[in-house]
C-alpha cells in the first residue's frame, strides 16, 4: 500500500459505517506500557530535523499497520524549545506527495507558519526558523496539506511542541519528562481487516467527522502508564481528527487543571470532567499518591449535525451515522488508557503549588473592531450528508487556496463573533491565542480558561484577538473548524496581518 488518495479509496469495503457493537465493556486490548515519544530538544540553540516518512508500526496484536511520521514511524518527537530562542530545522518529505508542518498555536509569521502554501515536496528540504516568544505551552505540529490534512493527521503525521519559558520553570509543577510529566496525544482510529488504517471520509463522515472505534494514546491501544505515587503532570493533546472527548477517572477522583492551549492558568482549576475537542490541549496534575491503579475514561461523543432527530435509533454514541464508536457501557462511556502505581518510581512532587508561575498575562486593551465568522455546513443536514458532504464554509465562501478572505491590522485588538448553528465546531485560530469573551451566550471566567486558540463553539461564540505577527498573501495565516473533515471540505478561511 502507498500512501496515495487511492490506496484510501480502496480500502471502503471493510466497513467503517458498521454500527459498532455495544455490550463489550472496554474489550480487553490494550495494556501495553505508554510509549513515551522521543524528545527532541532544541533549546540552547541546537539544530532539529523532521522527516515526513512512511513507516510501519505494530500497533494490533500480529498484524503491520502502514502508518506516517515524522522522523519516526508514526506521529513525531516531542520537540522542546526556549522562549527568546530561534529554532532551526530542517524539513525533508519523502513520501510521495506534499506534506507541511504547521506549528499549531506557535506565534509566528505566516511564512514560518507551515500552512497550505508552505509546502515541503517529495525529497526536498526546507529550512524553518521559528522565532520563540510566547509564555510556556503545550503545542503541537501537523500537516496542513490543502484538502488532505485529514489523511495525513490520521496516518500519523503529527506531534506534540513544548514551549519553556525561563517564567514558568521551577514553578512547582512536575517537569521531568516521561516520568512524572507525561504527553499524552489521544486519537481515535479504525483498521481494516488487515491491520492497515482505514480512513474513506465521505457522506456521514464528512458531516460528522470521521471518528475512530480504537482509542490510541501515543501510538498505542489504551496503554498503561507506570506513575509515581505523587503528582503527576498529563499533557493532553486531543490529535483526532473528529472525536470530542469528556476525560474523567473511572473512580471520580478529581485533578487540577493547570494548563490550557495558550499556555499556564494562573492557579489549578479544580475539575473531574475535562471536555477537550480536536486540537485542543491541556495539562492536567493527578494525584496518584492512593497508590491505586486507575482507567482514565472519556464520556461519549454525541456532537453531531442531526441534533435529536438521529438520537435514538442510529444516532446517539455513533451508531451507523455516527461512524464507529469505541466499546462502550451502556452511558457511552469508553476506556482511554489506565495508570498503575509504582512506589519504586521516586514521588517529586507531592503538593500542588497554589498559584503558578509563567502564567500569560492578557493584555489585549479595548477592541477596535468586531468581525463575524459563521461556520456553514451549506448543503448540511440530511440532503448534504445523502449527496457526500456538500460543500462547506464560512461567511457563504469555500476554502479557495487564491482568495484572502480578510485583511486584519497588525497589533489591533478585535472582537471576532464566531456562530454555527447545525453542532459543535471547533474554531482554531492561526498566529496567535486568544480569549473567549463568551460561549453559548454565557460570559466566560478567563481565570478558568486562559488563552487559548481553539474554541468549541456552541452556537455563538465571542473572541478577543490580536495579531503581534504578520503574513503577507502568499503565506496567509487560516482560521478554519479542526474537524480536520470539515477542515478539508471547505470551512476554512486566509487572513494576512500587516
Ligand atoms: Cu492545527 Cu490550521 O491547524
Ligand atoms: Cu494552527
Ligand atoms: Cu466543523
Amino acid at each position: 500500500m502507498s500512501f496515495t488518495r487511492r490506496s484510501f479509496i480502496k480500502a471502503t469495503a471493510a466497513g467503517v459505517f458498521l454500527p459498532a457493537l455495544t455490550g463489550r465493556a472496554f474489550a480487553a486490548e490494550g495494556g501495553a506500557p505508554l510509549p513515551i515519544p522521543e524528545m527532541m530538544d532544541l533549546r540552547g540553540g541546537t539544530a532539529g530535523e523532521l522527516i515526513a516518512q512512511l513507516g510501519s508500526s505494530n500497533i494490533l496484536q500480529g498484524k503491520a499497520t502502514q502508518t506516517a511520521g515524522y522522523s519516526q514511524a508514526y506521529l513525531g518527537p516531542v520537540i522542546r524549545v526556549n522562549r527568546g530562542e530561534t529554532v532551526r530545522l530542517d524539513l525533508g518529505n519523502t513520501i510521495a506527495e506534499p506534506v507541511s508542518v504547521h506549528w499549531h498555536g506557535l506565534h509566528i509569521e505566516g511564512n514560518q507558519d507551515g500552512g497550505p502554501h508552505s509546502p515541503v515536496n517529495p525529497n526536498e528540504t526546507v529550512k524553518a526558523a521559528l522565532d520563540i516568544d510566547q509564555p510556556a505551552a503545550t503545542l503541537w505540529y501537523h500537516s496542513h496539506i490543502m484538502e488532505r490534512t485529514g489523511a495525513h493527521v490520521w496516518y500519523g503525521l503529527a506531534g506534540m511542541m513544548l514551549v519553556e519559558d525561563p517564567d514558568a520553570v521551577a514553578n512547582g509543577l512536575p517537569e521531568t519528562y516521561g516520568e512524572d510529566d507525561l504527553p499524552i496525544v489521544v486519537q481515535d482510529r479504525v483498521f481494516a481487516n488487515d491491520g492497515n488504517f482505514l480512513y474513506t471520509p465521505r457522506g456521514p463522515s464528512i458531516m460528522m467527522g470521521y471518528k475512530g472505534d480504537q482509542i490510541l494514546v501515543n501510538g498505542a491501544i489504551k496503554p498503561e502508564a507506570s506513575v509515581p505515587a505523587g503528582m503527576v503532570r498529563l499533557r493532553i493533546l486531543n490529535g483526532s481528527n473528529a472525536r470530542l472527548y469528556h476525560f474523567n477517572f473511572e473512580d471520580g477522583r478529581s485533578f487540577s487543571q493547570v494548563a490550557t492551549d495558550g499556555g499556564l492558568l494562573p492557579a489549578p482549576v479544580l475539575m473531574n470532567t475535562l471536555t477537550l475537542a480536536p486540537a485542543e490541549r491541556a495539562e492536567i496534575i493527578v494525584d496518584f499518591s492512593d497508590g491505586a491503579a486507575v482507567r482514565l475514561l472519556s464520556g461519549a461523543d454525541n456532537n453531531s449535525p442531526m441534533g435529536g432527530m438521529m438520537g435514538g435509533g442510529m444516532g446517539g454514541g455513533g451508531g451507523m451515522m455516527g461512524g464507529a464508536s469505541p466499546a462502550s457501557d451502556a452511558s457511552g462511556s469508553f476506556e482511554v488508557m489506565r495508570f498503575s502505581v509504582n512506589t519504586g518510581l521516586e514521588a517529586k512532587v507531592k503538593t500542588l503549588p497554589a498559584t503558578l508561575n509563567g502564567a500569560p498575562v492578557p493584555d489585549f486593551g479595548e477592541p477596535v473592531r468586531r468581525r463575524s465568522f459563521r461556520l456553514d455546513m451549506m448543503n448540511g443536514g440530511m440532503m448534504g450528508m445523502l449527496s457526500g458532504g456538500g460543500g462547506m464554509g464560512i461567511n457563504g465562501e469555500t476554502m479557495k487556496m487564491d482568495v484572502i478572505n480578510e485583511d486584519v491590522p497588525l497589533g489591533e485588538t478585535e472582537i471576532w463573533e464566531i456562530t454555527a448553528a447545525e453542532m459543535l465546531h471547533p474554531f482554531h485560530v492561526h498566529g496567535t491565542s486568544f480569549q473567549v469573551l463568551s460561549n453559548g451566550g454565557v460570559p466566560v471566567n478567563p481565570a478558568g480558561i486562559g488563552l487559548k486558540d481553539v474554541v468549541l463553539v456552541d452556537k455563538k461564540a465571542e473572541i478577543l484577538v490580536r495579531f503581534d505577527r504578520t503574513a503577507d498573501k502568499a503565506t496567509p495565516y487560516m482560521y478554519h473548524c479542526h474537524i480536520l473533515e470539515h477542515e478539508d471540505a471547505g470551512m476554512m478561511g486566509q487572513f494576512t496581518v500587516a
